[in-house]
């Protein structure tokens, strides 16, 4: 039996691509690994959002090129959206590369994997508008079988004037909710006890059929479950989250308190710009409402540093919103220039790597402050935690979350993985915080 190896980079709907993926192969008859060295197949599933995502990628390519010398028939496969962006260029920059999906084409993979046999190069880099791969039940990877993702929607059409993603993933569409809900119930029948609901904008999430189905009941109908399965989401467009759906959060104990909302920037001149299609004021709005149903609620953002034409007026915009949300964690990213986007194609990429970093450090630095600041206010308070493993640290701890994401360290003692527990924080780091178990 051929042993296909799979290895991932960005973000998590990457993740769950994979996980169908390695279905896919799975069902055709071959072999999933984690030990490259025993691998007959390679696929890299890529991501494009930076240029330096771009660059790992191309590094991995250039070791599996070495280990291909030696050995010969092995295959090679670049899925997700480095293909989608590059297509056959792929086979020109890499010559070790055999195989090129695209991430609406991974049913194709089994032909594909057949036609190559035959020593030619074979690539479908087709995007389709109703692709969801709903009935592929994922094969769940690197898990630690508590938690896991569920795809419930694919690609964009927001066309944020810096980003890649509408071009390589493609037509926004929903999945039917029907096989959500199933794939949910497996998971919490299979022992996990937290699932994570995915898509690009997870607010726009709509299925038209009888009544709608919208992100808000979605959630509804996911947290009925059963109270025992947190649920979480990612990833939430600030121009369409609802308060029909900030309601829902507050209203069941098993939804996280949580909420990721990418605010790219502070200054409503960039914001316009970037093409976000909110201001300053509107995303301030969203955060009161949010805070006013759900006061304990954590937030954490994506932030784009040294946009094109950011004066030291924006960046210092975006530090003062960061002080304002009071943001539990951030993603902080250089602003890094993709071809074929509306800013490449408009604007001029116009302030200097130093400038772009400089900048950076002072939001990250802003950032960790911030982070210790609320990690510190959470000492003397009490939080269920679900346990999700074994501390890295020291064998005799285990580590959980939050309702809030805050990863949580405490005594092994008796407990298992998969359960919940009561703790209280008796200290922290800013990143960490660490518990007493009080039950
Ligand atoms: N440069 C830097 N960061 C980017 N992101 C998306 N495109 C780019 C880019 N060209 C960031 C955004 C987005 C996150 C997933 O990646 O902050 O929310
Ligand atoms: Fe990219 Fe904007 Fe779509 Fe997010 S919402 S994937 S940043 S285009």
């Amino acid at each position: 039996m051929k042993k296909v190896f799979i290895e991932t980079y960005g973000c998590q709907m990457n993740q769950s691509d994979s996980e169908i993926v390695g279905s896919i192969v799975q069902k055709d008859g071959y072999e999933l690994t984690t030990d490259l060295l025993e691998a007959d197949i390679v696929f890299v599933n890529t991501c494009s959002i930076r240029e330096n995502a771009e660059q790992r990628v191309n590094n991995r390519l250039v070791r599996f090129g070495h280990l291909k010398r030696k050995k010969p028939w092995l295959k090679i496969g670049v899925l997700g959206c480095m293909a989608e962006r590059m297509k056959d260029d792929l086979f020109l920059e890499h010559k070790s590369v055999d195989i090129v999906v695209g991430p609406d084409a991974y049913r194709d993979i089994p032909r594909l994997l057949e036609e190559v046999e035959s020593g030619i190069k074979v690539a479908n880099v087709l995007l389709s508008e109703e692709e969801t791969y709903s009935e592929i039940i994922p094969v769940r990877l690197g898990t630690n079988g508590v938690s896991a993702f569920i795809s419930i929607m694919r690609g964009c059409e927001n066309f944020c004037s810096y980003c890649v993603v509408p071009y390589t993933r493609g037509k926004e569409r929903s999945r039917d909710y029907r096989t959500i809900l199933d794939e949910a119930k497996d998971l919490f029948d299979k022992g996990y006890r937290e699932i994570t609901l995915l898509g690009q904008n997870v607010n726009s999430y709509l299925w038209k059929e009888g009544e709608d189905v919208n992100f808000a009941k979605l959630m509804e109908m996911v947290a009925k479950i059963s109270p025992l399965l947190r649920v979480r989401f990612s990833t939430s467009h600030p121009k369409d989250i609802s308060e029909e759906l900030i309601k829902v959060i507050a209203k069941y104990d098993n939804i996280c308190k949580y909420i990721h909302l990418p605010m790219q920037s502070g200054s409503s001149n960039m914001l316009k710009k970037m093409n976000r299609k909110y201001t300053r004021e509107d995303y301030i709005q969203k955060i009161e409402m949010i805070n006013k149903h759900i006061p304990n609620c954590a937030l954490s953002t994506d932030i784009i540093t040294g946009f094109c034409g950011e004066t030291i007026e924006d960046h210092k915009e975006t530090l003062s919103m960061m002080d304002l949300v009071g943001y539990d964690y951030a993603f902080m990213f250089n602003y890094s220039q993709r071809p074929n986007t509306i800013a490449e194609k408009k604007f001029v990429d116009d302030i200097p790597q130093e400038e772009k970093s400089r900048r950076l450090d002072e939001i990250i630095e802003k950032q960790r402050e911030l982070s210790f600041e609320s990690n510190k206010r959470d000492i003397g308070k009490e939080y269920e935690v679900l346990i999700e493993g074994e501390s890295k640290r020291d064998k005799n701890e285990l580590f959980g979350r939050s309702s809030q994401n805050k990863v949580v360290i405490f005594n092994k003692g008796e407990l298992k993985i998969g359960g919940y527990i009561n703790v209280r924080i008796k200290d922290c780091t800013s990143g960490t915080l660490i518990g007493e178990v009080i039950n």
